[in-house]
């Protein structure tokens, strides 16, 4: 693994689609059959063929968002209730909660996982049966392909009754005690947008254990038009049913997940032997209870043992032709949330000021990885890497701190889904 050089106009961007090679044959017979509407064959397999994956009844929805909208909605969040919810998460996660009329209540994460502190979230309910204002419902999320610490959490919710919704969208293959992420809580949202571990280029789909809760979000989804009753409508809907031709795109997605997944941890594990002999720069944790997908390979920056900022990192990154990111900013730092309520927030607040989202691609050539390698390794004042190989056994000797990137244990089977 030798490094190549590198062409100045080519830029490396942070997570775009791979597209398995049998796409166009399916939007090709999408358009032939001339089933363009969302109700297709494809909208159909496409929900078979995930909740074989999953364990779980699904339906395919036009983005993670609507997912969560319409979850939230299942489980009767409406106006003036009140939704508990990481503040270190996509606005994504909390907007939905605002569709609906109720407000959010932020809570912190923790460094183990990056993910909703459930020793906080406990913390919290007992303050909230005491004030005698318990929140409606949970936002679960699992970030950047790591579940949240669920077991715990679902504890902590069964105790006063508060049902889950597991926010899944940058999750989907991992696992948590071998159960698929987004099939622990009541109901579970997944995005298949642009930048997502497989794509559709816009979706979503909700899971439940609950077989008729699904089939009441199919029905909110299509303007909850009652089969058989011309134009009938005795509640609202919605119009975001995924289109027959994207979830062709999503059967072949699905096929490759497996492969998406290795890629990814493969490239996270790659920077993270690369960065082995620095110090102050470390992989976000992977906590042991699961596996991680690394969907982003995010990475830690401690400021005060190089003087430097994170965001001096992006800047110099992309005048190399690298697109890296920050984390998500938390919310409760959000205008938008400025007036929220929330338990926490420091832990957030540091891992937002520190941390960065290196490219991720699963189609990302090595020579593209070894060159963002070596641009961060400038940075840091570190001699160039020549031999990746060499670096991931030298890692190895030094310390095992996890799997080798380049060698992934295949994906547990979906543990049944509890009652
Ligand atoms: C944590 C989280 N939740 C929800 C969403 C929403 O998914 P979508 O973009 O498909 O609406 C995203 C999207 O990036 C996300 O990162």
């Amino acid at each position: 693994m030798k490094i190549s050089s590198h062409n100045s106009d080519h830029r490396i961007p942070l997570s775009v689609p791979h597209m398995s090679g049998d796409e166009p044959t399916d939007v090709r017979e999408a358009l032939v059959s001339q089933r363009l509407s969302s109700v297709g064959s494809n909208v159909t397999a496409f929900e078979r063929e995930f909740e074989r994956r999953i364990g779980l009844p699904s339906v395919a929805l036009a983005s993670g968002a609507a997912a969560i909208h319409i979850g939230l909605r299942l489980l009767g969040v409406g106006p003036g209730d009140e939704v508990f919810c990481p503040t270190f998460t996509s606005a994504a996660s909390a907007n939905p909660v605002r569709y609906l009329g109720g407000e959010p209540v932020f809570l912190d994460s923790s460094h183990q996982t990056w993910n909703l502190d459930p020793d906080l979230l406990a913390a919290a309910l007992r303050d909230r049966a005491r004030l005698h204002r318990l929140p409606k419902a949970l936002v679960a999320v699992d970030l950047f392909g790591q579940c949240a610490d669920m077991d715990p959490i679902l504890e902590a919710c069964a105790k006063y009754g508060i049902p889950i919704l597991e926010d899944a969208a940058e999750a989907l293959g991992a696992t948590y005690k071998s159960a698929p992420a987004g099939t622990l809580g009541h109901v579970g949202a997944f995005s298949f947008g642009r930048n997502k571990i497989i794509t559709t280029t816009g979706g979503g789909m909700l899971v439940s254990r609950n077989p008729d809760w699904v089939d009441k979000a199919r029905f909110w989804s299509t303007q909850a038009h009652a089969r058989g009753i011309a134009f009938q409508r005795s509640e609202p809907g919605y119009n975001c049913r995924l289109s027959h031709t994207l979830a062709g795109i999503g059967r072949s997605q699905l096929e490759v997940l497996d492969s998406r997944v290795d890629q990814r941890r493969a490239i996270a594990f790659r920077y993270r032997d690369a960065f082995a002999d620095l110090d102050g720069i470390s992989l976000m944790p992977q906590a042991p209870y699961g596996l991680h997908t690394n969907w982003l390979s995010c990475f830690l920056i401690d400021r005060d043992h190089y003087g430097w900022a994170r965001d001096d990192l992006i800047r110099v990154l992309d005048a190399a032709g690298v697109e890296s990111r920050s984390v998500w900013k938390p919310l409760h730092l959000q205008p938008l949330y400025a007036s929220a309520e929330r338990y926490g927030g420091k832990v957030a607040e540091d891992i937002s000021r520190r941390g960065i989202c290196f490219p991720s691609s699963s189609s990302l050539p090595l020579e593209d990885q070894l060159y963002v390698i070596n641009q961060v390794r400038q940075w840091l004042g570190a001699a160039p890497l020549t031999d990746l190989e060499k670096a991931r056994k030298k890692r190895k000797r030094r310390k095992d701190r996890g799997p080798s990137g380049l060698a992934c244990a295949p994906l547990p089977p979906p543990r049944t889904p509890r009652a």
